[in-house]
């Protein structure tokens, strides 16, 4: 496979798109016919209380990082003077030979982004990839297989900034999670599963489609390594939140047992989706799961939810807008404003000031919140 080709309804995510690895490596066609390649994420720092990554090597890491993706405001005002050569002609006007490189410019360039046509490697050269990347013997590797490029039905193929911030704010933050029973909604590839089940007992790893759930399944498994050294456990599940109940459909390999619904119930203290938020229906949707698996849980859950703006163009507002956002955050307050007497919603932005545990873009769009339910009976 030489190229990747994208048609107009083709999603990408920057992720892939600005993973700075040479080499895609394409283990096989999934049942859809489409490409799944494999990538390696490394944790290039985590919360002292965890082990695996040795400090220095992960405070050398995180000033690459830094450096990589932040300079002072007075560095890049010295660094655009640098490239600007003003001239006055001979009746005084001011000429301006060069046009000064901004930062973001500047930013690009340094980060060489590896667009659309990335060395496509296959089993034949499985050998010079495992070599170059030395995936299997680190413990701070996370290996995911994802595909490249996707209509929008299956996005959730695809790993996404979302995913990474909240992984970081878990690495970052592992308090709150230890030993817990999580929920996770939406959980495309499995990312952020695997990272929380690094801290977690039990994670529900949920999605729907059974082409992305074995995806998300051979992820946890290709990652075992991260989990069962610790006694946790990934279970992935189908959870579609058009739907009032689990599936408990026996044919099905990712349906509920009751047994398994008993214990998200009983134990389930904590909800996790990430870049869940792009379309107002399935966001209502996800609302209303929200709401029904936290009024059938027996403790109050606290719900993290990261999501990214998005900027459109509108004919309708002849201006940008941040449609999907908007709508989520009138879900939030609506959700904040519930009095049915069980319940009683917070909702919090979290500041992502804290540290990137993966190499990966944290634009300002990036988001992350946190909604704590208090019982009220
Ligand atoms: C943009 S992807 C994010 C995937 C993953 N959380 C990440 O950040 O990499 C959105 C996810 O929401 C899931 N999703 C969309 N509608 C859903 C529904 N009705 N029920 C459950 N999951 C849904 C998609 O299948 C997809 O995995």
């Amino acid at each position: 496979m030489e190229e990747v080709t994208f048609t107009r309804d083709t999603i990408l995510s920057e992720v892939h798109l600005h993973k700075r690895q040479k080499k895609h490596f394409m283990v096989r066609l999934n049942a859809t016919g489409q490409p799944v390649f494999q990538s390696v994420f490394k944790i290039i720092s985590m919360n002292s209380t965890l082990e695996s990554v040795s400090k220095e090597s992960d405070n050398k890491k995180r000033e690459d990082t830094e450096k990589e993706y932040s300079s002072s405001p007075e560095d890049i005002q010295q660094n655009d003077s640098e490239n600007v050569e003003n001239l006055v002609d001979e009746d005084g006007d001011l000429e301006v030979t060069r046009r000064p490189q901004s930062f973001s410019e500047k930013n690009e360039q340094n980060y060489a982004r590896n667009i659309v046509c990335p060395t496509i490697l296959t089993i034949g050269n499985e050998e010079e990839y495992n070599c170059e990347e030395n995936i299997y013997s680190s413990p701070n590797i996370v290996k995911i297989e994802h595909t490249m490029a996707t209509p929008l039905e299956d996005v959730g193929k695809q790993v996404w900034r979302g995913a990474f911030l909240l992984a970081d704010y878990i690495l970052w933050q592992p308090d709150p999670f230890r030993d817990c029973t999580v929920l996770e909604l939406g959980a495309g590839t499995g990312f952020t599963s695997i990272i929380m089940a690094m801290i977690a007992k039990t994670v529900y790893c949920t999605d729907v489609g059974e082409d992305l759930l074995e995806m998300c399944k051979r992820n946890v498994s290709l990652n075992k390594y991260l989990t069962e050294s610790v006694g946790s456990k990934v279970i992935v599940k189908q959870l579609d939140w058009f739907k009032d109940n689990f599936s408990e459909d026996l044919e099905s390999p990712y349906s509920w047992t009751e047994n398994d619904i008993a214990d998200l119930y009983d134990h389930m203290t904590v909800i996790i989706a990430a870049d869940v938020i792009y379309d107002d229906d399935i966001t209502d949707a996800l609302f209303k799961t929200l709401y029904r698996i936290s009024h059938s849980s027996r403790n109050p859950c606290t719900i993290y939810i990261s999501t990214e703006k998005r900027f459109n163009f509108t004919i309708r507002h002849m201006d940008i807008t941040c449609d999907a956002y908007n709508h989520f955050r009138r879900c939030l307050e609506k959700f904040e404003n519930i009095s049915d007497g069980k319940l009683k919603w917070t909702a919090k932005k979290i500041k992502p000031t804290f540290p990137q545990s993966f190499n990966y873009e944290r634009i300002e769009h990036l988001e992350l919140w946190e909604i704590t339910a208090v019982s009220l009976t």
